[in-house]
Parts: C-alpha cells; structure tokens; sequence
C-alpha cells in the first residue's frame, strides 16, 4: 500500500498527540509533534535569556539549534543539539510561553521548511496547528480534533493527577483557553481547520473510539 501524508491539527490538549502516536505505530508510519519543535525552541531561548517577543533574537536560536524528534518506546524523545530535552519542554514555563515564540513569521518560516523536510518522503502523521493549512496542504488526510475547553482542562488535570504533579483545574482551564485563543489570532497560520478536513468533537468519546473513527476515515483513502 503507498504510504499517504496524515494531518491532525487542533487546540491544545484536544489528544492529538495520543491518538497520533497511536495511529503512527498502527501503520508503521513515522510521527512527528510540531509542538515539540515549538517547545524546544521557547525551552532553548528562556535558557538564553531572550525576550521572547524579540522576533530576530528568536530566529537567531533557532538557527543555532538542530531539533531531532526519535522514536522512543513509549513515543518520542526530543533532543536539541543532541541534548535530550523531551521532558523539559513540558513544564508550565513552556507551555505557557510557547505561543509568544509561534507567532514570529520567521519562526513559522524557518519551522515550516523543516517540518516538510521531515515529511517529505510520505508515510507520515504530523500534529501541530497548522499542519492541513499549511505545512501539508496535499494531505491525504486531514482531522480537526476538538473538545471541549472544560473537557480539556479536565483531561489534563486528571493526567497530572495521575503523574502525581500538582494541579490546579480553574488555572488549567484558563491556561489552555489562552493559549488557543494565542494561536487561533496569530497572524501567521493560525489554528484553523483545513476546508478539507474532517471534524471530530471528542468531547464524550474515549481515546479508542477516536482512533477507531481516525482508521476508518483513513482506510477509505488507503
Ligand atoms: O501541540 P502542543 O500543545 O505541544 O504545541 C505547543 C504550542 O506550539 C502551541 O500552543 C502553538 O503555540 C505552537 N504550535 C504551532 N504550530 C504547530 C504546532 C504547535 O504554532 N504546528
């Protein structure tokens, strides 16, 4: 079977990563989180000590930086220069920052040639905000997964729970509201379902019946 290009975009916490991982492993396809790219880069500039609003200054550690995104195990490993930043680029000071560093144009320009790079041999899921607009507009398949912002919220805090990480469920609400309403105003590719995308409210249904619905769709186009 000939290896297709698979975009899932959404806002944040809606279980893109989940359910891409998922499905990348269903079709031996390789997958790759553009948000990780995006979190490497805010990691390494707040490191540096850059205004993150500083556009150039941004560019610039990008330039400096390879981001290596390795199959892992249990899905990835990030690593910047060879360092293994996978868990790092995960803390609220990312994540909470992480929006600022992907509105600059020279960001998205510099991350857009590198993610079709990744991508351009097919056979791939690639997760982002922007990946059915823009960085693969040939997609064959393109999924809009949304949720809820109270039903994201409530994921995520159940997640940190889990871990055994402090949570707080009224800030996480707010952060995660703020952070789309960041990326869906941006100037630059906002997040924005693709015209031909299909669209899943996950809101009440279990990571399975996601995947589930995702493979039939891609069955189709196989
Ligand atoms: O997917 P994740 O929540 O890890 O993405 C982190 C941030 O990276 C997003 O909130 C967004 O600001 C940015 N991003 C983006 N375009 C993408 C992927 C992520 O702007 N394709």
């Amino acid at each position: 079977r000939h290896k297709i290009s698979i975009a899932i975009d959404g806002p944040a916490a809606a279980g893109k990563s989940t359910v891409a991982k998922i499905i990348a492993e269903h079709y031996a396809y390789i997958y790759i989180d553009t948000g990780a790219m995006y979190r490497a880069l805010t990691y390494k500039a707040i490191q540096e000590n850059i205004d993150l609003n500083n556009e150039l200054e941004v560019a610039n550690v990008l330039s400096s930086i390879k981001i290596e995104l390795k199959p892992a195990n249990d899905g990835q490993i990030v690593l910047i220069n060879g360092e293994d930043v996978t868990d790092v680029i995960r803390t609220n000071q990312v994540t909470n920052q992480v929006s600022i560093v992907a509105m600059h144009p020279k960001v998205r320009e510099e991350m857009l040639k590198r993610q079709r790079l990744l991508a351009s041999n097919g056979g791939v899921v690639m997760d982002g905000r922007d990946i059915g607009t823009h960085v693969l507009p040939k997609a064959e398949v393109k999924i809009f997964l949304k949720a809820s912002v109270e039903e994201r919220a409530l994921r995520r805090h159940q997640e940190n729970i889990k871990k055994g990480f402090e949570s707080d469920l009224t800030k996480l609400t707010n952060e995660i509201a703020n952070r789309d309403k960041l990326d869906s105003e941006r100037e630059i590719a906002p997040l924005k379902k693709a015209s031909d995308a299909i669209e899943i409210d996950t809101t009440s249904m279990t990571i399975q019946d996601v995947v589930r619905t995702i493979e039939n769709y891609i069955e189709e186009r196989l």
